[in-house]
Parts: C-alpha cells; sequence; structure tokens
C-alpha cells in the first residue's frame, strides 16, 4: 500500500482550514489521521471528518508529535512563532501565510506554474498570495510560448480574502442595513456593502500597498523571472467569496486572441467562458466552489503591437489557498517527498 499520511490543519476553524478539510476529503488524500489545531477559542469544539467528529486541538509545541504534513493557514505571525517546533518535528509545513514566501530558501509553488520547485524545499513550501495564484495559472501557458514583457493587473477582491471574519461583516452588514441599523465597521477600513476599498494589507511610503507588491515579487519568483514588469491595484469589493481580475498582457511574440483561447482551454486548472453573444463570461457568483481558474473577456489589446486583455476570475478559498496547498501535498506525497 502507497505511504499514508498523518496531516495537521493549522486554523482549522478558519475559512480556508475548513476548505482544507473539505479538499483533503473530496481528493481522497492519502491520510492516516488528521489533526485539527486552532486557538484557545475553539477549545471543546468538533470538526466533522469522513462523518466522525474530531475534536479540535488547542495550538501548543507539542501539536505536531507524528505529524508529517502541516497545512497552516492560522495567519502569519501564527506560522512564524510555530515554524520551528514543526522543523523540529521533522514535519512539513505548506504555509498559506506570506511568513517565509519570499525567503531564499523556501520555495513558492503553484502547481500548474512551477511544481519542480517543491525538491529543493528544506521543511517549509509557502502557498503563494491568492490573487497572485490566480493570475499566474493561466498566464503561465502564455508566458511560456509568447514571452510576457509586462503585465499590468487590476483586482476585484472579495472579502473572504479577509477571512471568516470578513464574510461576515459583509453579510452582517447587509442585514443591518435591511433592517434599518447602524451599519457597523471593523475587519475593513470603511463600510463595504455598497462600497470598493482600494486598500488592501497596509501601505508603503511609495504609495503602493502590500498586497500590490506582493502580486509583484511572488509573481517574479514563481516565474524565475526577477525582470518581469508588473504593476497592480488591488481593491476589496463586496462579493462574497472569488477574487476577479482584469489582466493586460504584454508580449515578446504577437499573440492573437483564437490562440489564446486555445492555450487557455488546453492548460491545466483553467476553464475558458468566453462567449459574449450569449453573456458568458466568468463571474464571482458563479465560479465559487470551483477548482478551476475561469478566463473570459479574452481581447487583443490595440493600443500596442502585441497585447492581450484577460478577465480572470478564481475561488480565492479553493485555488486561491486550500487547493493550492493540497495540491503541493499532492505532488510531495506523489514524488514521495516526505
Ligand atoms: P480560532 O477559530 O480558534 O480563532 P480566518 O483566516 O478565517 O480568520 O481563520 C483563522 C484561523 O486561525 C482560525 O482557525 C483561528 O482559530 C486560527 N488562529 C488564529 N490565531 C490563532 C492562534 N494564536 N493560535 C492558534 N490558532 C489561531
Amino acid at each position: 500500500m502507497s505511504k499514508q499520511y498523518n496531516v495537521a490543519i493549522m486554523g482549522a476553524t478558519g475559512a480556508v482550514g475548513e476548505i482544507m478539510r473539505d479538499i483533503l476529503e473530496e481528493r481522497k488524500f492519502p491520510l492516516k489521521d488528521i489533526k485539527f489545531l486552532a486557538s484557545e477559542r475553539s477549545k471543546g469544539k468538533k470538526m466533522k471528518y469522513q462523518g466522525r467528529e474530531v475534536e479540535i486541538e488547542v495550538l501548543s509545541p507539542e501539536s505536531f508529535k507524528g505529524v508529517d504534513i502541516v497545512l497552516a493557514s492560522a495567519g502569519a505571525s501564527v506560522s512564524k512563532e510555530y515554524v520551528k517546533h514543526i522543523v523540529d518535528a521533522k514535519a512539513l509545513i505548506i504555509d498559506n501565510s506570506s511568513a517565509f514566501r519570499m525567503d531564499d530558501d523556501v520555495p513558492l509553488v503553484v502547481p500548474e506554474v512551477n511544481p519542480e520547485d517543491i525538491r529543493w524545499n528544506k521543511g517549509i513550501i509557502a502557498n503563494p498570495n491568492c490573487s497572485t495564484i490566480i493570475m499566474l495559472v493561466p498566464i503561465k501557458p502564455l508566458h511560456d510560448v509568447a514571452k510576457i514583457k509586462r503585465i499590468v493587473v487590476s483586482t476585484y477582491q472579495a472579502t473572504s480574502g479577509a477571512g471568516a471574519k470578513g464574510m461576515a461583516e459583509l453579510e452582517q452588514q447587509t442585514r443591518d442595513w435591511a433592517a434599518g441599523k447602524e451599519i457597523k465597521v471593523d475587519k475593513f477600513a470603511y463600510q463595504i456593502l455598497f462600497n470598493l476599498i482600494p486598500h488592501i494589507d497596509v501601505f508603503f511610503e511609495d504609495g503602493y500597498t502590500k498586497e500590490e507588491m506582493k502580486m509583484v515579487k511572488e509573481s517574479q519568483k514563481i516565474l524565475h523571472d526577477p525582470s518581469l514588469r508588473i504593476t497592480a491595484t488591488t481593491v476589496r469589493v463586496p462579493a462574497l467569496r472569488s477574487h476577479s481580475e482584469s489582466i493586460n498582457i504584454e508580449t515578446e511574440r504577437k499573440l492573437h486572441v483564437k490562440e489564446v483561447k486555445e492555450l487557455l482551454a488546453k492548460a491545466p486548472g483553467v476553464t475558458v467562458e468566453d462567449d459574449i453573444h450569449n453573456k458568458k463570461y466568468p463571474m464571482p457568483l458563479f465560479v465559487s466552489g470551483k477548482d478551476d481558474v475561469y478566463v473570459g473577456r479574452i481581447r487583443e489589446d490595440f493600443s500596442i503591437d502585441k497585447g492581450i486583455n484577460l478577465w480572470v476570475v478564481g475561488d480565492q478559498l479553493r485555488k486561491g489557498a486550500a487547493l493550492n496547498a493540497v495540491q503541493i501535498a499532492e505532488l510531495i506525497a506523489k514524488e514521495g517527498l516526505k
């Protein structure tokens, strides 16, 4: 029988953690046992796995004894605090936070883009930023054949990107508005209902946000091309789940719309949904719960010689986070790296 793994989900009760649990189950990951780790707040609570109730454990340095793989999604500070204990326990951490993404000795992996990078891991593999993953899945097959010179991206990011509390805030504001009550703001800088907020993560002195620079730096690392020119504007929108992106690419070799459609139609992890006459284009409401990254509105950019515009939507909780992490774990298992 092939190897089975002891897996722990760190941050199991969060928006991404719960989906990690669902995806392990759906994809029949070769599990020996599963551990759900969360904070004191979840003490005594239970989560279901394959029909049985599993008690949630309060995270502690001893949590990782006997664990092979940790899928971590409890935030960067928790990952930084516990990584030593995970590595000491000889477990591999696949970390969804930004804590280690840019470290030189940590591979940053999108399985459809740079699966080979898992091989040089030293016990930590980072899962990229959700918007970065969703952008790179359809970008990679185009980059391979036409070499992308420049990317201009604007994102329309759902409240799920701020975790379970972000989604709950949009729902609560909707209920309060409908009841004529005062709207409370906590997780976002402003009311998100009926609004757009061009501010995700902290600002730097040059005017960019950390989210925008994650898209730039992480893409360069994943594509192994520090010279790739990318500029991003990231915006929070009142969608519940699934991030959308308007992506403009300039390539070295000219790409025509037909070729782009053909390349994307056969690209792993991509679904082309592009039929304007029948009003078919990807939208967050309908992509939520799907594994693929959806691409539509494929057009030539007539303002330059070799440019293409794409409208891209991906479920931030699945491909943008939990699914990507589980796919990395599957690669590790497939290559016998653990
Ligand atoms: P808990 O539910 O017990 O607070 P989200 O990204 O949806 O906000 O979820 C964050 C996840 O990380 C939750 O599972 C949360 O657990 C967990 N978490 C947050 N802080 C800690 C901590 N200090 N120790 C352990 N787990 C934590």
